[in-house]
């Protein structure tokens, strides 16, 4: 099964934009989670708007579905001005940048989602851009050619990346603000369960709403589609009010497990357990075994299975805890308290 399919894929399936828009939180008070970015942002937002500025660039980096784009969207209400959003693949060459840039007004927010990927070209006209609001266009060819430098609006770059690492460094450097984006933890994701439930006039019980919150991988994009599943069964097998029965039969139905593991996490921790002892075996070795590509384990599986204490990343390559075997009930004589792993781990 594609990623992107998955009950708890943390990037957005087709047509579900729209849907979120409407339960995203819209101001910095209704926003749970996340409370360094955005308390630090709070501080940043009411500075320029005082001194009537545009806020400096901001880059959000962290694993996919912690509400970067959500974040990017408050901060343009609470400046109160537009967003204009779009990704690095979608710019293809540097006449699509100016044609975005020079639509802009002052203080205007321009959302770069997937800034990782922007090609080189594009990435060159964003410099000036950020640094002078300023586009340097070449006119003509040959020895004729000459450059002009067209003026464009204040605006402020939010830049989005499950990579930080991938950015070029003069790119990172012109971003004033940098936030990392936490996962989330099951108080904060009951929370916006909670919140999601209002939303949808669906009623929820405590425990329900604590038991897909344990499930949800820390990120609130797979909190609120589990909702939304649950509730589909609870309205089908049962009186549209959700229980813990239901909630535990559709969880279940989906495959999710109790700590939100599904068939690929699944098998990743089998993998390494099976053909490579518990490991450490590099990445490009587990990829190829259970045929995905490296950046979707590293971005998109990875995250979570560290997180949950299920992985470990070492110089030597990844290893599965004394838990992983624990979860798959796959008997082994490692213990929690194995040194030589706890000596080697990276992050
Ligand atoms: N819905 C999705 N993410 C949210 C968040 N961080 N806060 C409130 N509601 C949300």
């Amino acid at each position: 099964m594609d990623y992107e399919e998955r009950i708890t894929a943390a990037e957005l399936g087709e047509g579900e934009e729209r849907n979120e828009f409407s339960l995203r939180p819209q101001t910095l008070s209704d926003y749970i989670g996340q409370k360094t970015a955005a308390g630090n942002l709070k501080i940043f937002i009411e500075a320029a708007k005082l001194r009537g500025e545009p806020l400096d660039h901001v880059l959000f980096y962290g694993p996919p579905g912690l509400g970067k784009t959500t974040l990017a969207g408050i901060i343009a209400n609470e400046m109160g001005v537009d967003i204009r959003i779009t990704s690095g693949p979608a710019i293809e060459r540097a006449g699509d940048l100016a044609a975005i840039l020079t639509n802009l007004n002052d203080n205007d927010v321009l959302f770069i989602d997937e800034i990782h990927r922007l090609n080189r070209a594009v990435e060159e006209v964003l410099y000036s851009a950020m640094e002078d609001f300023a586009l340097d266009i070449i006119i003509g060819k040959g020895p004729s050619a000459r450059s002009i430098r067209l003026d464009i609006a204040k605006f402020t770059l939010v830049g989005a990346t499950t990579r930080a690492g991938s950015l070029s460094a003069p790119l990172r450097d012109r971003f004033g603000v940098s936030c990392k984006f936490e996962m989330y933890t099951q108080d904060e994701l009951a929370e916006i369960i909670r919140r999601t439930a209002g939303l949808l006039g669906v009623e929820v019980d405590n425990e329900s709403i604590a038991e897909m919150a344990k499930r949800s991988r820390g990120t609130p994009r797979i909190a609120n589609r589990i909702l939304k599943r649950v509730r589909d069964f609870s309205q089908v097998k049962g009186n549209g009010n959700i229980d813990i029965d239901i909630t535990r039969q559709a969880l279940n139905a989906l495959g999710v497990d109790y700590l939100g593991l599904e068939h690929l996490d699944r098998e990743i921790l089998r993998t390494i357990i099976n053909r490579f002892d518990g490991g450490p075996v590099g990445i490009d070795t587990i990829a190829a075994s259970i045929g995905e590509e490296r950046v979707t384990i590293e971005d998109v599986y990875e995250p979570y299975l560290i997180q949950a204490g299920l992985l470990h990343r070492t110089k030597k390559g990844r290893v599965v805890s004394a838990e992983a075997y624990r979860h798959l009930g796959i008997e082994t004589d490692m213990d929690d308290d194995d040194d030589q792993l706890k000596m080697d781990i990276e992050d």
